[in-house]
């Protein structure tokens, strides 16, 4: 007999997800600029929502009510097309469950988000990846490895941990040339930093089509990645598979009542987006002055930049110099970015630090 109880091949098969770390190897605290969170912290509003929320002792609206209507209200969507969910890694997790198992393919790019490969896993699928072009999503190569066995497409726009973004046009190809029966989860983490004129048209596709799924959280440009609150917009039909299987009262009463005035301080996302951009532009400059040292910016349209570091300095030994200088980012051998640093955009001093150290290592490697 089994001496325990064993859990099923394709769950042995994962490794947990890593998140980005705060503090040193030694446990000294460092800035951190590992996990893409907000520089200027949470809304005052959202604070005080929050300090006023209803008491934990009763259970949340399970369908979060008040809040879909107010998501619904911001961008133009039928508040019974929007899901909740505990972060919107829950409902990458819900729909590529309800639509993939085992013997499934579940398609993703190379230098995809690390959860991709979680989420095939975790239904018994096979996790597919495409070649990347120039580090980011490449639509020829994504259409070009869909088969029979496709179930769901995952790909994020800007893309994380490279910062790429393709272009309305390129989403819109992607689409037409799925089949039908597949699944487009366009996973929009990152969409509020985008400049608005250079919207993808996610939002668009998924109120049109039956086979797309949008996703977007408050963990980023909303600055609420402790309260774990995302959302999901697509066909009823999606919509109520996954209100189905989603946590029954996956949202607390706290990160309701926070989302919900966060979302009603739209200036803090416009300062979020506003602050980032010109603290991004300022950074890539800066690493652009240093590719003579063979540092270079992958063009990114999100809250971090991805720097290659293709000259002396590698990018291990500049992790390891910036954690000695207080700072944390993501250094990502595991995902085949080993000469690669990923950068969150922190506050200006910061980033100014973080340049000037990059200039010392490189010009001493
Ligand atoms: C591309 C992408 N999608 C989804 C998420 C999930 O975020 P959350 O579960 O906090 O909404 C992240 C977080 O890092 C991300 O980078």
């Amino acid at each position: 007999m089994a001496q325990a109880p064993a859990p099923k091949p394709w769950i042995d098969a994962i490794h947990a997800y890593v998140p980005g770390k705060s503090a040193g190897d030694d446990g000294r605290p460092l800035v951190k600029l590992s996990a893409n969170e907000n520089p200027l912290g949470s809304s005052p509003m959202a604070l005080a929502a929050r300090a006023a929320a209803q008491a934990p002792s009763l259970y949340p609206d399970g369908d979060s009510t008040a809040l879909r209507e107010a998501i619904g209200r911001l961008h133009g969507i039928d508040p019974a097309l929007i899901v909740m969910g505990t972060g919107s890694g829950e409902l990458l997790h819900t729909a590529t469950g309800a639509f993939a198992g085992p013997g499934d393919e579940v398609l993703y790019s190379q230098y995809a988000f690390s959860l991709y490969e979680i989420v095939a896993r975790r239904c018994g699928a096979v996790p597919v990846e495409a070649p990347a072009r120039d580090y980011g999503n490449d639509v020829d190569a994504l259409l070009g490895a869909v088969n029979e066995r496709t179930r769901v497409v995952l790909l994020a726009n800007p893309n994380n941990p490279t910062g790429t973004y393709l272009p309305r046009a390129e989403i819109a190809r992607l689409h037409a040339g799925l089949p039908a029966d597949v699944l487009l989860v366009l996973d929009q983490a990152y969409a509020e930093y985008v400049d608005p004129r250079r919207d993808d048209g996610s939002l668009a596709l998924a109120v049109r089509h039956a086979n797309v799924l949008v996703t977007r959280t408050f963990s980023k440009a909303y600055g609420l990645a402790g309260e774990r609150v995302g959302w999901g917009t697509g066909s009823a039909a999606i919509v109520a598979v996954l209100n189905r299987i989603r946590g029954a009262f996956n949202v607390s009463n706290s990160a309701q009542a926070t989302a919900l005035a966060a979302l009603q301080d739209q200036h803090f996302v416009e300062q979020s987006r506003l602050h980032n951009a010109a603290e991004r532009n300022r950074f890539v400059a800066a690493i652009g002055a240093l590719n003579n040292h063979g540092l270079r910016a992958v063009p990114s349209e999100a809250n971090f930049v991805l720097v290659l570091f293709e000259g002396g300095l590698t990018g291990e030994t500049a992790y390891r110099g910036l954690a000695e200088r207080g700072y944390i980012v993501r250094w990502l051998p595991g995902q085949g970015l080993a000469s690669g640093l990923r950068i969150t955009i922190g506050q200006r001093a910061d980033m100014d630090a973080i340049a000037a150290a990059l200039r010392e290592m490189a010009e001493a490697a």
